[in-house]
């Protein structure tokens, strides 16, 4: 049976279609990017009207590619939560509007839910039970998954998002948006011993997050406390220390923390998904930290880790159950 899973949640337009054996067929992603570039972040009523533009072509081509009609279509899925509510709402009336005229039924999943259901898709076999970390420009949270559906979270960040910081460190530093690439493209040429910033609460048990502090100690290492007219470095050591620097900060804290979760539930898998989990650094860290935890690791391959709509195959295992959006399904920015 076919599915035709959509995402909309930010500033990816995507479309993919999937089986109820969880076989992608095809996964196609419209990025915005270029759109929001110039503003140094995403803005909300540009990325709604983008996707307006471009869900019809993205679900065509997802169709195409994957050699089918939309005739063939068995259900629709679509993440309806967590992220930008009028961006969310694009997909979900979309995705309504397929199901009703196709007279299938429509699955609606959490995306935070999705980018762990990444980490099963890439592994071809059950990853269950396992702790999840997501780490996005949205989201950073840890959670105990005893299986696709039954996520228990066992800490979220206090404030910033893990993307979120390395957005921000980007534009402190003049490296462009996306930010996440930037500073790994950036820090590959720098001292990650450079500077020591801050972790938060790395030895304190808590397993929860807070990266606004490193962020702002990025910003006064790389401007002084006078930061009002600051300008960002121009490229050369000092930038490029600062980004290894304040990656390998970030990459300390997933790691212990996800090291600390592994302990803490008596787990031995781990997967890891979001667009931070592009990160190659951390990659290597966690599959060092794993091999030493003898605890087995679940990474996506990087267009899996990134914003896509086959992660909303998690739609399979609702579907599964007979657990059906009703017409009036809504759009939930929220996810607590
Ligand atoms: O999961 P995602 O595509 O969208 C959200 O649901 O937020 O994650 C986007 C975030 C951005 O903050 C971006 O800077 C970050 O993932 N990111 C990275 C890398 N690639 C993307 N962060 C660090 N290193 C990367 N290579
Ligand atoms: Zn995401």
């Amino acid at each position: 049976m076919y599915f035709l899973g959509l995402e909309t949640s930010c500033d990816e337009t995507a479309a993919a279609v999937f089986t109820d054996e969880l076989a992608v067929l095809s996964s196609v992603v419209a990025s915005q990017t270029d759109l929001h570039a110039r503003f140094g972040g995403v803005v909300p009523e540009i990325a709604s009207r983008a996707h307006v533009r471009n869900l019809l072509p993205v679900v065509d081509e997802a169709l195409n590619t994957a050699g089918i009609t939309l005739r063939d279509i068995g259900c629709v899925a679509v993440h309806n939560t967590p992220g930008l509510v009028g961006a969310l709402l694009i997909g979900v009336s979309a995705a309504k509007m397929l199901a009703l005229g196709l007279g299938v039924p429509l699955v609606a999943v959490n995306h935070v839910h999705g980018h762990v259901f990444a980490c099963r898709l890439a592994a071809g076999r059950d990853i269950f039970p396992c702790v999840g970390l997501v780490v996005s420009g949205g989201h950073t949270a840890l959670f105990r998954c005893d299986t696709a559906l039954s996520l228990t979270l066992l800490g979220g960040t206090r404030d910033d998002a893990a993307g979120e910081a390395f957005d921000k460190v980007a534009a402190v530093l003049g490296l462009g948006f996306p930010g996440g690439p930037a500073v790994e493209r950036e820090a590959a040429g720098g001292d990650p011993a450079a500077y020591r910033f801050p972790r938060a609460f790395l030895d304190d048990g808590r397993l929860e997050f807070s990266f606004s502090g490193v962020k702002t100690a990025v910003l006064y290492a790389c401007h002084g406390q006078d930061v009002s007219r600051a300008t960002p470095p121009p490229p050369g050591k000092k930038r490029a220390d600062l980004a290894a620097s304040f990656q390998a900060a970030v990459v300390d804290v997933l790691v212990t923390k996800c090291k600390q979760a592994l302990r803490k539930t008596g787990l031995t898998r781990l997967a890891v998904g979001g667009g931070v989990s592009a990160n190659r650094p951390l990659r290597a860290a966690l599959q060092a930290m794993c091999a030493k935890e003898g605890a087995e690791l679940f990474i996506p391959p990087l267009s899996l880790c990134t914003d896509n709509a086959a992660m909303a195959a998690l739609a399979v295992e609702k579907w599964k159950r007979g657990e059906f959006a009703p017409a009036d399904v809504d759009a939930e920015p929220n996810w607590l």
